[in-house]
Parts: C-alpha cells; structure tokens; sequence
C-alpha cells in the first residue's frame, strides 16, 4: 500500500503547478496525475455538475489505484471536496482553498486582491474563509474570465494574456492592493507576466501562492495514515487525460521541462462505473 501512488487531479494542466512542488518535497512517492481536459474550465460549471465530475475522476484515479487524493484545483476542492470525503470515505483527501488567512495576516495596507475562478468566488467555502480570516480586510475579487482557457492553449507570456492580466490588476492596483492570491493552480504558470505587470506598482505587491502548503499537508496526511513510502529510488509519475493525450505531452514538456508519456483516461458515462487507463499507443 505504501508504494502505491498519490493521485492528483485537476481540470487541466493547472495541478502541474502543485505537483511540482509535490515531486519536491515527496521526491520518492509515486504519483499519478489526471488533468479533466474534456471538461475543463471547471470555473463556469456548475457545483453539482463539478461534484459530478469530481466524482468520476476519482474513480478513474482510484483505478490505477491510488492511496491518497489532492484535489489540486481551487474549483473542485470548493465545489465537491465535502462530497468526496463523503463519497470514498476510505481514501485520505487533501484540497485546495484560496490562501485569503495568510493574506489577511500579512497585507499592510489591509487590501488584498484575489485570483480565482466564478465557482470558487461562489462557494460555500470561499464564504465561510472571508467570514473567518477577512474581517478587517478589503478583498479585491476577479474570476479572470478567459485566462484558464489561455494558459491551457499554451498562451503564458503572449500578449492576449498581457493584456487580460493588465485590465484585471489595474483596479487592484490602484486601490493600493499589497498581496495578491493566486486563487487557481493555473495561475502560477502566469507568474512572470505578473511580475512584470506589478513591478510598476506603487507599492510591493506579494503573491501568494498556496501550492507549498498544500503539498505540507499531503506530507502531514501521508504520516499521519502511516502511508508514507519507504522506497528510496526516485518514485515516478503518470500522467493521463480524458483530452487528447498530446496536448497534456506538450503541456508537461512547456511547464515542467519533462518529456512524457500521456494515457488515455476513459470511461463510457462518469457515473456509470469506475473508468480505466489505456497504456500509451493503445
Ligand atoms: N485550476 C482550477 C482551479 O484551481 C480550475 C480552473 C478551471 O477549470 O476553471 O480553480
């Protein structure tokens, strides 16, 4: 059990940005990774059909098999992180919020802008983390319509992103915004273009990016279930799609710098049973 995989899952190419972190600090587990690229953006959907989805991936996950699941999108974890404890009560789940706490406790200028995506913003949980962390605090929200779809067609640094960036940090920046929160694991592949666009700012501005607390907390769950590998050679990671498997390939090499096999991830109806992997080439 120990050596089977994490499995991390995303709509898209997004969770690279936490399994990065994760092949870091956990650099002898072995993951699977899914990207739902059939259905993403998430962000626009609504939270039962984001639980339904959810859903199948996990099966499709639990198929490879897997011993832990992150829920490396702010999306789904808002959407149907308590449904998925429910539904797989045996499998240890790690999700994802917007980092508003850490926020909240280090802007000096009290305000703060969030990156996320419509579901997030419209969540139970997105309300619940204001009405506990954000007292005192002026938030500074934008959903970033487009950018998840341009950021999957490989767009990080072209000038239609520069320029969606721009319109959505001008208000916040000039509301004297300090800390900025990246609400959404696509949004750290934009890191330079943010730089670049914040560095004519008043005032410093930080980004906050939750993906290195999350993977602390894999760690913490992993220990604490006595599921920590014991291997000592590097561990591996697969990586499927339920979209065309070279698009994830070239995503994986752009982003992380790794070549890579792409499976297939399929099943007939999300709900109608646990989906299978095909193997590279079948
Ligand atoms: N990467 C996702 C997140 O963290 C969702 C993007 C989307 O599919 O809209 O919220």
């Amino acid at each position: 059990m120990n050596e089977t995989a994490v499995g991390v899952f995303d709509s898209g190419i997004g969770g690279l940005s936490v399994l990065r972190h994760l092949q870091q600090l956990l650099p002898h587990e072995n993951f699977v990774y899914l990207a739902d690229q059939a259905h993403v953006p998430y962000g626009p959907r609504s939270h039962a059909e984001i639980r339904r989805l959810s859903e199948a991936v996990t099966h499709a996950l639990l198929a490879q098999p897997i011993k832990l699941l992150v829920v490396a999108c702010n999306t789904a974890s808002a959407a149907a992180l308590s449904y998925l404890r429910q539904q797989f009560p045996a499998l240890p789940v790690v999700g994802m919020e917007p980092a508003v706490k850490p926020a909240a406790m280090q802007t000096r200028t009290g305000k703060v802008g969030v990156l996320a995506t419509a579901g997030t913003f419209e969540s139970q949980r997105y309300a619940s983390l204001m009405a506990r962390f954000a007292q005192g605090v002026t938030l500074y929200e934008n959903p970033c319509r487009g950018l998840v779809e341009l950021i999957e067609a490989g767009n990080t640094e072209g000038e239609e992103t520069a320029v969606l960036l721009q319109q959505i940090l001008a208000p916040m920046i000039n509301a004297g915004v300090d800390t900025l929160v990246l609400g959404c694991t696509h949004y750290p592949f934009v890191l330079p273009l943010l730089d670049r666009l914040l560095a004519n700012a008043p005032q410093p501005v930080t980004i906050i990016d939750p993906a290195p607390a999350v993977v602390r907390q894999t760690r913490r769950v992993l220990a604490q279930s006595n599921l920590l590998t014991t291997a000592t050679a590097p561990g591996t990671t697969r990586y499927l799609t339920t979209g065309p498997a070279t698009g994830l390939a070239s995503a994986v090499s752009q982003l992380l710098g790794e070549e890579v096999a792409v499976e297939t991830a399929v099943w007939q109806d999300s709900l109608a049973g646990p989906p299978t992997a095909e193997a590279p080439g079948q």
